[in-house]
């Protein structure tokens, strides 16, 4: 691109600012915590701070909403919780209870979900090691194995042969040839040939296909690569077509509220960043928010695009990995304040090594001050107490005023928290779950 064109897009981007969070929605959904406060307050009076706080009937709830979406538009279906979004055995054994399988993407989350039993697991994943095939062929009754390269096909092979098995396998195919998203699977344009090495490795029953797109806002992503699916289907042999059992669709479904975000995460406030390192300045008011199609519009757009290219062809069975959308719900986090420097700057007792990363300070989510709480936004740094600036919670809270003692609520923090958590500093926090 020429300095021109740079010139232009960034203009444009300064033109178009991503949405404010619209305050009434904001306010309904720090209201429906603020409602359940007692339940909460109860949890920590118990179990002290800071507190994972589990909440099985909000987790049930998601997870039959999704399911209802989707049944709904799919004769046949069968969910995945994808457990890399959070590990925790509650969840597992969860889902399973609600009739889930497990997506594992490793031999150590392999090992955690067969401790609860699960009807089936599909194993997906780079690079899985001679190790972690074994495992999956030694549970080869319940595993599908999602293979993600020629090479894996043959060590999976050998690995069957070794351990006397005959393997349910998928391929994982690659939906962006380009940058980093190269490393899954396989591109589309070798798929026949994979289907044709396969037929040489008779210990590995190659019956289904499998694609993941992420951070899905819409349906966009998914719908488009099914189209280029359909079409190399199309020129696919007839009994080839009659060996796929299954088309796994991967996850990345992003929930309804939408993607909630500080200014300094958006394009625009990338871009004010780059050109004035040290603008520094945040409103603790201003949040942005990006908006995502509810469930249900995912799931008619999916079966609509699998109607128009795939049935065409073949009439697998399909298979749904969600993560984030579902264990987004299962968990919330619960601080204390334990030292307020003035009205705007608190210390939390809780630290973001319980989240894993910086995450607040791209993110944003309501805090709430369940110990004086109001349906009233007030601007005030809240931080955790590790020795680190980033260690940063948001730039306000929900309450009438914020004192030390305070305890606070971050609601909806199941997904990708839990599951990157680190020691580092400070300990991380206690588990304890939530009355129905
Ligand atoms: C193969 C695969 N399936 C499912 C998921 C779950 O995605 P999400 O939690 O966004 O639904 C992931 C996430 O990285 C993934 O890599």
């Amino acid at each position: 691109m020429s300095e021109q064109d740079w010139i232009k897009k960034g203009d444009a981007i300064m033109r178009h600012e991503t949405p404010r969070l619209d305050p009434e929605k904001l306010k309904g959904f720090v209201d429906r915590f603020i409602q359940q406060k007692d339940r909460f307050l109860k949890c920590v009076a118990a179990n002290g701070s800071p507190l994972y706080a589990f909440d099985e009937t909000a987790l049930v709830k998601r997870v039959q909403e999704f399911r209802g979406a989707f049944e709904k538009v799919f004769s046949e279906i069968r969910f995945f919780y994808a457990m890399k979004s959070n590990s925790h055995p509650f969840m597992i054994r969860t889902l399973i209870a609600q009739g889930c399988g497990i997506d594992v993407s490793s031999g150590e989350e392999l090992k955690k979900a067969l401790a609860h039993s699960p009807q089936e697991v599909v194993f997906s994943g780079p690079g899985k090691t001679e190790d972690e095939l074994e495992l999956a062929c030694r549970n080869a009754k319940i595993v599908t194995v999602l293979i993600d390269s020629f090479g894996e096909l043959k060590r999976l092979s050998s690995m069957a042969a070794l351990t006397g098995v005959k393997i349910r396998a998928g391929v994982r195919l690659t939906v962006d040839e380009r940058g980093l998203w190269r490393k899954f699977g396989i591109p589309l344009k070798r798929l026949s040939a994979f289907f044709e090495e396969a037929k040489r490795c008779p210990q590995i029953d190659l019956c289904g296909m499998q694609f993941h797109t992420s951070w899905n806002m819409d349906a966009s992503q998914q719908t488009a690569f099914l189209k280029r699916l359909g079409e190399i289907l199309a020129g696919f042999d007839k009994a080839d077509l009659k060996r796929i059992r299954f088309l796994d669709i991967g996850g990345g479904y992003w929930p309804f509220e939408g993607e909630w975000l500080q200014p300094a995460a958006t394009p625009e406030g990338k871009l004010k960043e780059c050109l004035e390192s040290s603008h520094g300045f945040v409103d603790g008011l201003d949040h942005r928010c990006v908006d995502a199609l509810p469930i249900d519009r995912f799931a008619t757009a999916l079966s609509e695009a699998l109607k128009a290219y795939i049935f065409p062809h073949v009439r697998p069975v399909i298979f749904c990995e969600p993560g984030r959308w579902i264990s987004q719900a299962g968990m919330h986090i619960l601080l204390r304040v334990v030292d307020k420097k003035d009205d705007q700057l608190v210390i939390t007792d809780g630290g973001i090594q319980a989240v894993g990363w910086e995450r607040f300070e791209h993110d944003y989510f309501p805090l709430i001050n369940l110990s004086r709480p109001a349906l009233k936004e007030r601007e005030c740094l809240v931080c955790g107490s590790l020795c680190t600036p980033h260690d940063l919670w948001g730039y306000s809270y929900f309450g009438q005023s914020i004192e030390v003692g305070d305890v606070l609520l971050l609601p909806t923090q199941g997904a990708y928290t839990y599951s990157l958590r680190q020691e580092f500093i400070k300990a991380i926090p206690k588990e304890a779950f939530l009355e129905p």
